[in-house]
């Protein structure tokens, strides 16, 4: 496996609707690690997460894998290489969970693309994974939420990326589930891969590496050690 990004972003600044979503948001995960973002309902992680993964051109700040600054604009070279898994999941909902899996792979660069025998066995074991092999066949619509969430992670990791934006990966899963894809997400972090999450799920939290709490847009301060306790 190829080693994960290094994720840096600086003075972070994102304003919509006259307000500001994101106030001058710095974050920096070392390669190969998991980071959480946490925070209430409307702190900013989703909207953080589309700057990160560069879907959105933030107002103010600059984000940067290994060093290499990153735009909307300029974010060719990392197609495949940075995926993210949407809250809202953005399947197709007319094709097959295998469809949507092997559809990340199809639409790679054709230097990055694998042979079609090699596509439907990448899906088939992403699809296994997340314990989906017996909804390979099921179009998307016919599938539970927490069902179409885990295909959603299985198209996003299908590529090996080399930074993996998952938000709230485990929102909709009952607790067996959680499991597997808090064990999954360490798995793919241990395998090298950069990992940032948005979640809610203290047991995913407590898997990560470091944690980036946010509030009202804003990172919170880590507590000092004296206040810890
Ligand atoms: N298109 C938009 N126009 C105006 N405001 C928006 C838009 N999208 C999001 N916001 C606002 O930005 C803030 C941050 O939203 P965001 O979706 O990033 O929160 P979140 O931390 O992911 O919340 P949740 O835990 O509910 O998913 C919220 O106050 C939200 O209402
Ligand atoms: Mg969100």
């Amino acid at each position: 496996m190829s080693g994960g990004l290094r994720l840096d972003a600086e003075r972070i600044v994102l304003r919509r609707g006259g307000a500001t979503v994101l106030d001058d948001v710095g974050v920096a995960v070392p390669a190969g690690s998991i980071a959480a973002l946490t925070g209430p309902s409307g702190s900013g992680k989703t909207t953080l997460l589309t700057v990160l993964a560069a879907l959105e051109r933030p107002d103010g700040g600059s984000v940067r894998y290994d060093g290499r600054p990153v735009t909307p604009a300029a974010r060719g070279p990392w197609v495949g290489r940075v995926q993210i898994a949407h809250q809202a999941f953005g399947l197709l909902s007319l094709l097959s969970s295998a469809e949507n899996v092997e559809l990340a792979l199809q639409t790679l660069p054709p230097d990055r693309r694998p042979a079609r025998s090699a596509v439907r066995t990448a899906a088939a074991e992403a699809l296994a994974a997340v314990g989906l092999t017996a909804r390979a066949d099921h179009l998307v619509e016919e599938l539970s939420g927490g069902e179409q969430q885990r295909v959603a992670l299985a198209r996003a990791m299908v590529t090996t990326p080399e930074l993996l934006f998952a938000d709230e990966p485990t929102a909709q899963l009952d607790a067996a589930n959680r499991a597997v894809v808090v064990a999954l997400l360490r798995s793919i972090a241990d395998g090298g891969t950069t990992v940032v999450v948005a979640t809610h799920d203290p047991d995913l939290t407590a898997a990560c590496d470091l944690v980036i709490a946010l509030a009202d847009g804003r990172v919170r301060p880590r507590p000092s050690p004296a206040t810890i306790g």
